[in-house]
C-alpha cells in the first residue's frame, strides 16, 4: 500500500489543486489532502470551511480523504505513516522553495519521499492568491475554481464588505 499526502493551504482550492489531486489519486492507493492549520497566517477561509470545500470537490474520487493538521508536515507524515508527500510545481519560481521544503522534510522524516507533479499547462499561472485578488475586485473567477467554491468566495467578500473589513 502506498499512502500519499498532499499538504497545503488550499485557501481556497483551485482547478490547479484539483488537477494535482486527480492525477495523484491515480498514482497511489490512498491520497490524503491535508490542510495546514497555520496560526501565523490569517486565511480567508477557516479550516472547517476548507475541509468542506475539499470534501465537495473530491466527492467523486474514491481513494481521496480530507484532513487537517497543525505544526510540522514531517511530524504529521510520521504520525500518519505516509510514504509520499505530493506537491505541485507550476514554474521555475516554485522550485527553490519546494526543493528546500522537500529536502528539509526528508531530513526530518527520511521514510517519506516528496513527489512533484508538474501542473497542467492550462493551470500553470493559477494560485489561490490570484483567485482571491481577482475576486476581491469583483472579477470573474469561474475559470479558476468550481461553481460551488466560486459562490463561497463571493459570499465571503460580500460579508467582508458589509462588515467594513
Ligand atoms: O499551499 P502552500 O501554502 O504552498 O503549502 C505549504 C505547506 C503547508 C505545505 C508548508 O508551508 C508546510 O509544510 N508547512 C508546515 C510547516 C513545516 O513543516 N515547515 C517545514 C518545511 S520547510
Amino acid at each position: 500500500m502506498s499512502n500519499a499526502v498532499y499538504p497545503g493551504s488550499f485557501d481556497p482550492v483551485t482547478y490547479g489543486h484539483i488537477d494535482v489531486i486527480k492525477r495523484a489519486s491515480h498514482l497511489f492507493d490512498t491520497l490524503t489532502v491535508s490542510i495546514l492549520n497555520n496560526g501565523a497566517k490569517t486565511p480567508l477561509f477557516s479550516v472547517d470551511e476548507r475541509v468542506n470545500m475539499l470534501l465537495d470537490v473530491c466527492r467523486d474520487i474514491p481513494n481521496v480523504k480530507v484532513d487537517s493538521f497543525s505544526g510540522l508536515t514531517a511530524k504529521y507524515v510520521q504520525e500518519n505513516h505516509f510514504d509520499v508527500i505530493i506537491r505541485g510545481l507550476r514554474a521555475v519560481t516554485d522550485f527553490e522553495y519546494e526543493l528546500q521544503m522537500a529536502q528539509t522534510n526528508r531530513k526530518l522524516a527520511p521514510e517519506a519521499d516528496t513527489v512533484f507533479l508538474t501542473t497542467s499547462l492550462e493551470y500553470a499561472y493559477l494560485s489561490s492568491t490570484t483567485v482571491k485578488e481577482v475576486a476581491c475586485y469583483g472579477g470573474d473567477i469561474s475559470k479558476f475554481v468550481p461553481k460551488s467554491i466560486e459562490e463561497m468566495i463571493h459570499q465571503k467578500y460580500e460579508l467582508r464588505s458589509k462588515n467594513g473589513k
